[in-house]
């Protein structure tokens, strides 16, 4: 078959060379794609943009696809799914309606307390005495949430009420997020270890993805700035046989019949955010209607079944009853390289070298790179996802530092603990 990818990422690199890879498919077009995209076998960029509706689905009759596999969050949002539908094209990701389950926090609160999937007590506010009397009244430490989307951004983990008091003002002034954050969600902080939680949904089953876990601040130790994801590996410890079980019993199948009961049922990646408490019960931190970034890079790294023939029979009707996925049984670890200053104030155009030094078990995706004069050069803040494979962790995490050793530019800055939690963790 034929694919079509929308997006530009690192996540879209992973996708598109993975469809790639899958025996079912000819060829695989990336609209706009990137530099790395453009360097994979089968692949070939296009230039319509992730928003541009009826380019892509004119690109896509033009071209002949039979699938279009969506990346970001905010096509998906914005109706791509239902674009797609009208024009009779299949499209994998779910629909303006469902997709408010990321869009929208306060949405997606509600659905949960709807369907009584576990998640951290929580109040949505529009005005700011009434917010400050909830979480004077709640005490710290406490968590402000912009409503809608701020690419990864819009939260705020208050050690203090006073902190989680600034960020609620901000927010709602309009100021840090724009109208996303004119609603804010304030929620009960969390304790425990985070996983990233994926399944691939067709309307009525969900089928697991190897478990994964990514470091969102941008500094050692889980540090500093939280940033869009500065690596992620895979399969995540904390995620052992009986969380695995109690995700899926406890969130994933009464988000499956939720949706369906409600009339917006889920086709599409669902990537739950999920905070595992130390006695192993799972909540959710948030809901992303696609896959996530940068953990799409080594859990697709593992991925053995084919790609292409999942998603199809997810939006077609045929369906994902009875599908188990293969898994490569080793770990996979990404590390993001960035742009020095990330996510702040960085510099693009520097030119990269040290891309053609190939490792064996090892993979270079692009995000956030250009073709410039003199070769690829930066063009974003999160620039590349290196991946390496291992036995475990730690021997991922050998491989993908020592690739990642031999790529350079002049202002690169990367986090050199990726792995850490995995690789402290107690056993079992
Ligand atoms: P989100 O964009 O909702 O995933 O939040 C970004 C990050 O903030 C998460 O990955 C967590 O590290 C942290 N976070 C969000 N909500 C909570 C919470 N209720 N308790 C503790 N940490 C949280
Ligand atoms: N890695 C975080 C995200 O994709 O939202």
């Amino acid at each position: 078959m034929r694919v079509l990818v929308v997006g530009s990422g690192g996540r879209e690199h992973a996708l598109a060379w993975t469809l790639a890879r899958a025996t079912s498919v000819e060829a695989v077009f990336v609209a706009p794609g990137n530099p790395g995209t453009a360097s994979e076998d089968k692949v070939t960029n296009v230039d319509v943009d992730g928003g541009d509706f009826a380019g892509l689905t004119d690109l896509a009759r033009k071209r002949g696809i039979d699938l279009t596999v969506v990346g970001p969050e905010v096509p998906l949002v914005d109706g791509i799914r239902d674009h797609f539908d009208a024009c009779g094209l299949n499209c994998f990701g779910p629909s303006k309606a469902t997709a408010r389950l990321e869009g929208s926090k306060s949405f997606a609160k509600r659905f949960m307390a709807r369907h009584g999937i576990p998640t951290a007590a929580s109040e949505v506010f529009t005005d700011f005495a009434d917010a400050e009397r909830y979480i004077r009244d709640r005490g710290a430490p406490i968590v402000v949430k912009a409503d809608g989307l701020a690419a990864g951004k819009g939260v705020v983990v208050a050690r203090e009420v006073d902190e989680a008091l600034d960020a609620t003002r901000g927010m709602l002034a309009g100021d840090s997020f724009g109208a996303a954050g004119r609603r804010v969600v304030v929620e009960d902080f969390l304790a425990g270890e985070e996983a990233s939680f994926t399944c691939i949904l067709d309307g009525e089953n969900a089928v697991p993805f190897a478990s994964s876990q990514d470091h969102k601040p941008r500094d050692d130790g889980d540090m500093g700035p939280n940033t869009g994801g500065m690596g992620a590996y895979s399969p995540a410890p904390v995620v052992t046989q009986a969380v695995h079980d109690r995700i899926m019993a406890e969130i994933v199948e009464p988000l499956v019949r939720g949706a369906a009961a409600d009339g917006m049922p889920y086709q599409g990646f669902l990537y739950a955010g999920l905070m595992i408490a130390p006695d192993g019960a799972p909540k959710v931190v948030e809901f992303n209607c696609r896959f996530g970034d940068p953990e799409a890079q080594p859990v697709l790294s593992r991925l053995r079944s084919d790609l292409a023939m999942l998603c199809l029979r997810a939006v077609n009707g045929e369906g994902l009853d009875d599908v188990v996925l293969e898994w490569d049984p080793r770990s996979a670890l990404g590390i993001v390289l960035t742009a020095g200053g990330y996510p702040l104030v960085y510099d693009k155009g520097d030119v990269i070298t040290g891309l053609d030094n190939d490792l064996p078990d090892s993979k270079v995706f692009h995000a956030g790179t250009a073709i410039g004069e003199a070769g690829v050069v930066t063009a974003g803040g999160r620039v590349l996802c290196v991946v390496g494979l291992g036995d475990d962790i730690a021997a991922a995490q050998r491989r993908a530092y020592q690739r990642a050793a031999s790529i350079h530019w002049r202002a690169i800055a990367y986090r050199r603990d990726i792995g850490f939690r995995a690789l402290t963790r107690a056993p079992d």
